[in-house]
């Protein structure tokens, strides 16, 4: 059935500082118009979620709807904006997305009706604090068990209805989630964790800007 790019791209953009994000450009790029390229081949239709007041840059092979307070609301609303059988929900802010995680979502997708791009934890991790009285955090506390942590990245592959009745839910119950695979998963359905990429990182501070800046130069070629 047919398809859909969700790109929730009405964030404000405030820990960066540069105004709403998904116009910040990377090598002469928008962070938007980077999401747009790299989903619209995969896909019937893109359609994103901007800031009000604000528009569709031209020529982006994509249609704009208006975003909402949170990504969680903007999501929905780009959900009930398409008829689409299935969508791929992908953040504007993280700009490299590498083409093989969504041929691996897309076929993962098939499996279970929903699954996430997703990277294994490598670095030690470790609670801060606990255990230390009057102190709640600089301080060593207990370690984390890092062996079945991943971190959890977007692009995310969802049938549609099930992604909606989740958010329907979550509306209903007044529960914020910071991402949608969580939101279904809550309801009971096995999400796949496919591998993703250390370059689907999200752009979220001037420092992240700076690393998408030197890695532009590679990817663009
Ligand atoms: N987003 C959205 N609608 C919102 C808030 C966020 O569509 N009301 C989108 C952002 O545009 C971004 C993605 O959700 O593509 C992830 O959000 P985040 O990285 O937090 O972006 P911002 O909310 O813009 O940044 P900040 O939290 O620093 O203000
Ligand atoms: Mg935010």
């Amino acid at each position: 059935g047919p398809s859909a790019a969700l790109i929730p791209a009405a964030g404000s953009g405030t820990r960066l500082g540069r105004g709403p994000k998904a116009f910040v450009e990377v090598a002469g790029q928008s962070l938007l118009a980077r999401s747009v390229h790299a989903l619209a081949p995969h896909v019937d239709e893109v359609l994103v979620a901007l800031p009000a007041g604000t528009d569709l840059p031209a020529g982006l092979p994509a249609r704009a709807i208006v975003g909402g307070e949170t990504r969680q609301e903007s999501v929905r609303r780009l959900l009930q904006a398409t008829t689409a059988e299935r969508v791929l929900v992908h953040d504007a802010a993280r700009p490299f997305v590498p083409e093989q995680v969504v041929h691996a979502l897309l076929e993962a997708l098939a499996d279970t009706g929903a699954a996430t791009a997703a990277l294994p934890v490598a670095d030690t991790l470790v609670r801060a604090g606990t255990g230390q009285p009057g102190l709640d955090s600089g301080l060593w506390g207990d370690l984390v068990a890092r062996e079945d942590l991943w971190a959890v990245q977007t692009p995310q592959a969802f049938a549609r209805a099930l992604l909606l009745a989740a958010h329907d839910q979550a509306r209903s119950e007044g529960h914020a989630a910071t991402d949608d695979a969580g939101l279904v998963a809550r309801q009971g359905v096995r999400v796949r964790l496919v591998p993703g990429d250390a370059r689907l990182f999200k752009v979220t501070t001037p420092g992240d800007l700076a690393l998408a800046e030197a890695l532009a130069a590679a990817w663009d070629g």
